[in-house]
């Protein structure tokens, strides 16, 4: 079915379509009994909605593997953060690409976009915030060795953020798509890498060592680009280029805060038990949690 010009996915009515304003469609007629100005009843295929939002594969795609009731919300909630990622992926690569084009405003606007995302994607922990071991046993043995850390989409996340390993895509290596996308993603600099490079070019002494750094490898700390910030933050505070260290150092924050609330969660859920993903459960995740994102943005802050 083909879209009218008002009805684009980009048009604000998208989502909508009958609240677009416009005459019914020639082809599908209001049923006689509907009331004036009421929405249109009658698609010669599937609604304009279903072919945007693909709502219905959306809607079925949770294949409960026990009895539990409680299995549904722990399955949906996994499902909406893995579209979080994907968002969030989306902006992060966007900022990346407007930074390597000196567009820091293109930038500037998807990291602020992606703070509110960021939220959005940890309040998504409340449902599960507060399941006792018992709640959690009851489907966790259908969950097999499934783990959140096989998530391809959340190591993509990671690499843009710096946290590189070429070990993390192992286990991908029996899914192409990921595993291609996570290969490319291994070789990109990340979002962190391009704004150093940004301030780089704008004059600012980041070392060759960081500029030209084995892109597969975790980002590593640097005195000179500490250096570089601290002296960012010690000029003017409404520049520009203290704006994307805030920017940046609110995704940092966010990140951190998700890691957190992950690690309080499992906390909760199962104590000192092993993980479904084979590792050592919380000690593993305590470890990980500690990561900082972006390292400098916070250390420099003790030098201005
Ligand atoms: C209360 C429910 C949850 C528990 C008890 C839990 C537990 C764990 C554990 C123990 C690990 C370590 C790896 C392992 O051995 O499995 C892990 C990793 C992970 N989980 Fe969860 N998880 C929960 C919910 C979620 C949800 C809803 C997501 C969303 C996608 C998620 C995403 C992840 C990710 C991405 C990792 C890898 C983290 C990293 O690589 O640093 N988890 N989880």
């Amino acid at each position: 079915m083909s879209y009218d010009p008002l009805n684009t996915p980009n048009h604000p009515d998208a989502a909508h379509p009958a609240s677009a304003g416009t005459a019914p469609h020639p082809g599908t007629p209001n049923p006689p009994d509907s009331a004036p100005g009421a929405p249109h009843l009658d698609f010669a295929g599937s609604t304009p909605y279903e072919d945007y939002v693909h709502a219905d594969v959306l809607t079925h795609l949770q294949e409960l593997r026990s009895e539990d009731p409680g299995e549904m919300v722990f399955l949906v909630t996994t499902q909406v953060m893995e579209l979080w990622f994907t968002v969030l992926v989306h902006e992060w690569e966007t900022a990346a690409r407007a930074l390597r084009e000196d567009e820091l405003p293109r930038a500037l606007d998807a990291l602020r976009r992606s703070r509110r995302e960021l939220d959005a994607l940890n309040a998504s922990w409340l449902p599960l915030a507060g399941l006792t071991p018992a709640q959690f046993n009851s489907y966790r043995g259908a969950l097999g060795e499934g783990s959140g850390f096989q998530s391809a989409m959340y190591r993509r996340l990671e690499f843009l953020l710096g946290e590189k390993s070429a070990a993390m895509l192992v286990p991908h290596k029996g899914t192409a798509r990921a595993h291609a996308e996570l290969e490319k993603a291994l070789h990109e600099p990340g979002l962190y890498d391009e704004a150093l490079r940004f301030l780089a070019r704008r004059g600012h002494p980041v070392p060759h060592s960081v500029l030209d750094r084995d892109l597969s490898r975790r980002y590593e700390p640097s005195e000179q680009v500490e250096a570089v910030w601290a002296e960012i933050y010690r000029g003017d505070q409404r520049g520009e280029e203290v704006r994307l260290g805030e920017a940046l150092t609110d995704v940092g924050e966010l990140v951190w805060r998700w890691r957190n609330d992950h690690l309080t969660a499992t906390r909760r859920a199962m104590g000192s038990k092993q993980g479904t993903g084979g590792s050592a459960g919380v000690a593993w995740l305590e470890k990980r949690a500690t990561k900082s994102v972006f390292p400098e943005l916070w250390t420099a802050r003790g030098r201005v």
